[in-house]
């Protein structure tokens, strides 16, 4: 690697002006968002001009993107932008809300989602999914929302080594591995979202999809999501959709930009929130709006 100053991270004359924190969380965390060691190949997931509707409302209008398997990609955008409807598009929940509909196609690897011998079910199994608010079973101990997710996907096999490999690689285990059997809404909110994230990849998923995880979270609890997300990508490919754009800095190797249900902007992150080549993307990035 060449040791010369990187300059799109220096704003300096005739470069875009940057915002000062996004840009220093740039500089700082490139090397935390280096290519790190894949340890489980995952699949790369593709959008071909997806459109979205809830009734006559359009909400995504063409949004084409590849997702790149085993690297973290981070959707941004103002509230209302449609980030949450094309991540719900590409594992078919959109379409559980009466009066919605999906056109166009999503390709994991090579296979259409939205194929019509596709299983829906099994689709879902492949493309995890992990919202805004951590939603544990609500009467389940914390074993057995591990142990759930299993059981539903019909997986066999050991369950407790199974759950004990997904409470670690949720890093939660530590914490946990004493109370196993207690409520898992006994546990904070920052535990309980990883608890969500242990029975997401207890079922072995290609990719996960990330809901703004960790809005809810104060900021120690957000840091550790972080982490996991970085750590998650040797395993899965990751989706994850954030209002933070520092936090999009700071894990995503590439980043999309969405304004009213349009794809504006789809490149490295370094390069989306340092040299935009969309005037839009450089005046959300640099908070002019939104
Ligand atoms: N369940 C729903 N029913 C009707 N309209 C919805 C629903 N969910 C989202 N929308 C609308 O679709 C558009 C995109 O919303 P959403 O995907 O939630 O945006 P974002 O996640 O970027 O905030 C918005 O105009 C929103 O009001
Ligand atoms: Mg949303």
């Amino acid at each position: 690697m060449s040791t010369e100053p990187k300059q799109a991270t220096q704003a300096g004359a005739g470069e875009k002006p940057v915002s000062p924190d996004v840009a220093a969380v740039i500089r700082e965390q490139k090397e935390r968002r280096a290519p790190v060691e894949i340890t489980s190949p995952a699949r790369t997931v593709k959008l071909e001009g997806l459109h979205a509707y809830y009734g006559d409302q359009h909400a995504v209008k063409g949004v084409s993107l590849t997702y790149a398997a085993n690297q973290v990609t981070a959707m941004i955008g103002p509230s209302g932008c449609g980030k949450s409807t094309v991540v719900r598009c590409i594992n078919r929940m959109h379409e559980e809300i009466p009066g919605a509909r999906a056109e166009g196609s999503v390709l994991l690897d090579d296979e259409d989602v939205y194929g019509s011998d596709v299983d829906v079910v099994s689709v879902r199994r492949v493309i995890g999914m992990v919202f805004q608010k951590p939603n544990p079973f609500p009467t389940m101990s914390i074993f057995d929302n591990v142990a759930a997710g299993l059981r539903l996907s019909g997986r066999r096999g050991d369950v407790k080594e199974r759950v004990e490999q997904s409470l670690r690689g949720a890093g939660l285990w530590e914490e946990v591995k004493d109370r196993l059997g207690q409520p898992g809404i006994g546990l904070s909110g920052g535990q309980q979202q990883r608890l969500c994230i242990a029975r997401t990849i207890a079922v072995e998923p290609e990719v996960i999809i990330m809901d703004e995880p960790a809005s809810a979270l104060d900021p120690i609890s957000t840091l550790k999501i972080e982490e996991l997300v970085l750590e998650l990508k040797k395993r899965f490919t990751i989706v994850i959709v954030t209002h933070n754009m520092q936090q999009a800095a700071r894990v995503a190797d590439k980043t999309a930009f969405m304004l009213a249900g349009e794809l504006v902007e789809f490149t490295d992150t370094d390069k989306l929130f340092t040299n935009p080549d969309d005037s839009r993307t450089e005046d959300y990035v640099t908070g002019r709006f939104g």
